[in-house]
């Protein structure tokens, strides 16, 4: 029998969560997916029809605190703003918390800081969840692992569920109905010369979010049925890459699947265009600059912009290409934003 969100919470959580203090609060990284997740098999509980593997950005991320609030409904303040009742934004986040309410008057207090672009394309929505669900277990104590902390951000999003560890991070599409063998874990392996460079093309917030965009392509896009496939052999080949430490397999591979993405994109009615002029135009620099022998590839997610790979001994060659470029190196000791510096 399928399971509903709330089923698979009472069974992780089977007594009613007690506040073990005023407030609890946490940070989480984002993740960039080397191999993407795009497609569910289970749209209630964020099932995917593939598993994915992505790397962590260790400082970028979200910082959450989570505490109660007098009143009738829950306060969202974001970078500093109230978030108003009749956003998107405030929504979700308001259909999360139902779901962890002790009692049905629970009114809700959310303070989220985060240091990249919301909504863009720059998986603020992965490291969001993820630090939503790590501040309601240090609000709650929750007795959970890791791996269960990430069931639970899945059923916010998706890719939250990758954002627990740092480095390079898979995520089980599983088998089972209700999702227990649906979860993330730390590939425990480390790259320290691995660079991620984020190229800042657009952020304003999308047209169409990543979940309305998935449910078409699996709908309506006629290559569909061959992303299984290509997703799966992507994990094979970029795992032995991390491996052998082969950066020109782990790029191309990369570079490969998110461009597949895009394609199924492109093939679904109507076509879901995330890809600017200016995404476009960078994309021939990185192909040119590869050409003349720089080892430098790019992922996209579903958004305009772009994130580079590449070697930090090539990291002074990116600066000159792309002056913009912002750097991170995923295996640097993680320094939190000031803000998050109570957790
Ligand atoms: O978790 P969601 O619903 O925001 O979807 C994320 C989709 C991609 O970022 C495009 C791919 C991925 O694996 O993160």
């Amino acid at each position: 029998m399928p399971m509903n969100k709330q089923q698979v919470i009472n069974s992780l959580i089977n007594e009613v969560s007690v506040p073990n203090k005023e407030f609890g609060s946490a940070f989480a990284s984002t993740n960039i997916a080397l191999c993407k997740y795009w497609g569910k098999r289970n749209a209630e509980l964020n099932l995917p029809m593939t598993s994915s593997l992505s790397i962590s950005l260790g400082h970028l991320g979200a910082c959450t605190k989570i505490g109660f609030a007098a009143g009738t409904t829950d306060q969202y303040t974001l970078n500093n703003a109230a978030v108003s009742e009749n956003t998107v934004f405030y929504r979700r986040l308001v259909e999360f918390l139902d779901l962890f309410r002790p009692t049905a008057d629970t009114v809700f207090s959310v303070t989220t800081q985060t240091n990249i672009p919301v909504a863009a394309g720059l998986a603020s929505s992965a490291c969001g969840f993820a630090a939503l669900v790590k501040a309601m277990q240090d609000l709650f104590a929750w007795p959970l692992s890791l791996e269960q902390l990430s069931i639970l951000a899945r059923l916010g999003s998706g890719s939250a569920s990758r954002s627990f560890w740092d480095g390079f991070v898979q995520w089980d599409a599983g088998v089972r109905e209700d999702g227990m063998d649906s979860f993330a874990y730390s590939l425990e392996q480390e790259w320290s010369e691995l660079r991620v460079g984020l190229l800042h093309i657009d952020n304003k917030p999308k047209g169409c979010s990543s979940r309305e965009a998935m449910q078409a392509t699996v709908e309506t896009s006629p290559f569909y049925k061959l992303w299984p496939q290509t997703v799966a052999n992507a994990l094979t080949v970029t795992k032995q890459a991390i491996i052998d430490r082969d950066f020109w397999s782990l790029g191309a591979t990369a570079e490969a699947n998110a461009l597949a993405m895009h394609a199924l994109m492109l093939s679904t009615t109507p076509a879901i265009v995330y890809t600017q002029g200016a995404t476009l135009d960078c994309m021939r620099q990185v192909w040119c600059a590869r050409a003349e022998g720089l080892n430098l590839f790019f992922t996209q997610d579903a958004g305009p912009n772009l994130k580079l790979l590449f070697l930090s001994k090539d990291e002074a060659k990116v600066k000159e290409l792309f002056a913009q470029v912002e750097i991170v190196a995923p295996f640097a000791t993680i320094t939190k934003p000031v803000e998050c510096l109570h957790d």
